[in-house]
């Protein structure tokens, strides 16, 4: 058996959580390889809206087993919180959730640390979600981070202890107010304590064994593709690896383990914090976009950044991550558009590129527009009450990219999917 991959090819915020919730029927394991509550998954239930950070979004389904891999880090205070809210809507999350007993922990300093180094970098912010995530993944990669299975060795405490001291170190150098620091770190412990009553597993034997005895599993990206730390828009991404090598390393399944590869993207793309974004509509447009299509930051609020499709993006990413199918969402926040822009190259220095450049410095998109269209889609529910003109640009984008568009998401109801023959 295999694991089959969702993952995000643009910025993030590709609409992940809503689809991982409508393919996840046919797999009985849900597992997120990377990443930690910089993720913000939004999903509709019922009508009611949730979103999640750190819990895979397949923990709504009877009868799933949702597994947090070793490539994540988590703060205990923010996933008891996120525990605490499925459990008041009666999801039974102990019998759903495992956790990784590899998975990092982040510790209440890292979020801290991630305000101070931000302020230090001035205009040159990366424009991080400050949930600590860089600084804990400093730490791992530092081989001093501290990893929820550790609370089983008699040396916790203790190295709780040395890791604030030297982080409380670093923050006095950088002047950070830490008068919260002691109620932080009490909450912090005390959620980590509640946290130990839930299932702790080394996940990666859990997971190898479910594919030998034949159970399907779906990996579930986080972030985006562009995000990532070796192949994204570097220094402006975070700090693990989103594209699919993340669910061999965050996961420990070997490749050749791995499945489909469903690569999401928006019918236009967005991004939030700062960094390079060719296709970037800085006038009504954007604006409508945002609008319209509800683009404001699911974990910080913040307004997202919004442009036109950007085509030789997407080609790299499907390159990077060996994408078998293509699932794409928020076809209707283009409704109401009398064009639609699609970046078809880049025009650089050295002229004119269907590739995504290391150094995005420079780079001109080449636009062409195309007719748009004006009927609403949130109700459509079949492929043939589609207009022509999405048909024509679904067409287009299937031609341009080489992969087939199996999936179109008209809003952010499970229902509002429409799968394509
Ligand atoms: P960090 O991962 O919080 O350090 O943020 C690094 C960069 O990634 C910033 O530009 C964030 O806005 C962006 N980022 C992190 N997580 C997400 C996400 O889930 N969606 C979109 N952007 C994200």
């Amino acid at each position: 058996m295999k694991v089959d991959v969702i993952l995000g090819l643009q910025w993030g915020d590709e609409g992940k959580g809503k689809l991982v919730d409508v393919v996840c029927p046919t797999y009985p394991i849900i597992a997120r390889f990377q990443g930690g509550p910089n993720a913000g998954h939004s999903l509709v239930i019922h009508g009611k809206k949730m979103v999640l950070n750190t819990i895979p979004s397949g923990i709504f389904r009877d009868g799933s087993t949702n597994v947090a891999g070793s490539g994540m880090v988590l703060n205990p205070v923010g996933l008891l919180r996120e525990i605490k809210m499925l459990e008041a809507n009666g999801v039974p999350v102990k019998d759903r959730l495992v956790l990784s007993r590899r998975a990092h922990l982040i510790l209440p300093t890292h979020p801290l640390l991630d305000a101070a180094m931000e302020q230090a970098k001035g205009d040159e912010k990366i424009g991080s979600t400050l949930k600590g995530i860089g600084p804990a993944y400093s730490d791992k990669t530092a081989r001093q981070g501290i990893r929820l299975g550790d609370l089983d060795n008699g040396r916790f405490d203790a190295n709780f202890r040395e890791q604030i001291a030297r982080h409380t170190d670093e923050l006095n150098r950088h002047g950070s107010d830490l008068s919260e620091l002691n109620a932080l770190c009490d909450e912090w412990k005390k959620s980590l304590d509640e946290i130990a009553a839930y299932q702790r597993a080394d996940t990666e034997f859990f997971l190898n064994k479910a594919l030998d005895r034949g159970e399907p599993i779906l990996a579930e990206g986080a972030q985006g593709t562009l995000l990532d730390l070796e192949f994204g828009s570097y220094p402006f991404v975070t700090s693990s690896h989103t594209t699919v090598a993340g669910v061999c390393s965050g996961l420990g399944v070997a490749p050749q383990r791995v499945g489909k590869v469903m690569g999401i993207f928006k019918a236009y793309c967005t991004r939030v914090g700062s960094g390079p974004f060719p296709t970037e509509l800085n006038n009504e447009t954007g604006d409508f976009l945002r609008q319209t299509g509800h683009e404001f930051g699911a974990t910080t609020g913040r307004p997202r950044r919004c442009g036109w499709i950007d085509l030789p993006a997407l080609r790299y990413a499907i390159m990077l991550n060996g994408v078998t199918d293509l699932i794409m969402t928020k076809a209707d926040v283009l409704s109401g558009l009398p064009e639609i822009g699609v970046c078809t190259h880049y025009r650089t220095a050295n002229g004119r590129t269907p590739y995504f450049p290391s150094d995005l410095d420079g780079v001109e998109p080449v636009i062409k527009m195309i007719p748009g269209w004006n009927q609403s889609l949130t109700e459509s529910t079949s492929e043939d009450a589609l207009p022509a003109q999405l048909l024509r640009y679904i067409d287009l984008l299937e031609d341009e990219l080489d992969r087939p568009i199996r999936i179109v998401s008209v809003g952010p109801d499970r229902r509002q999917t429409i799968h394509r023959r």
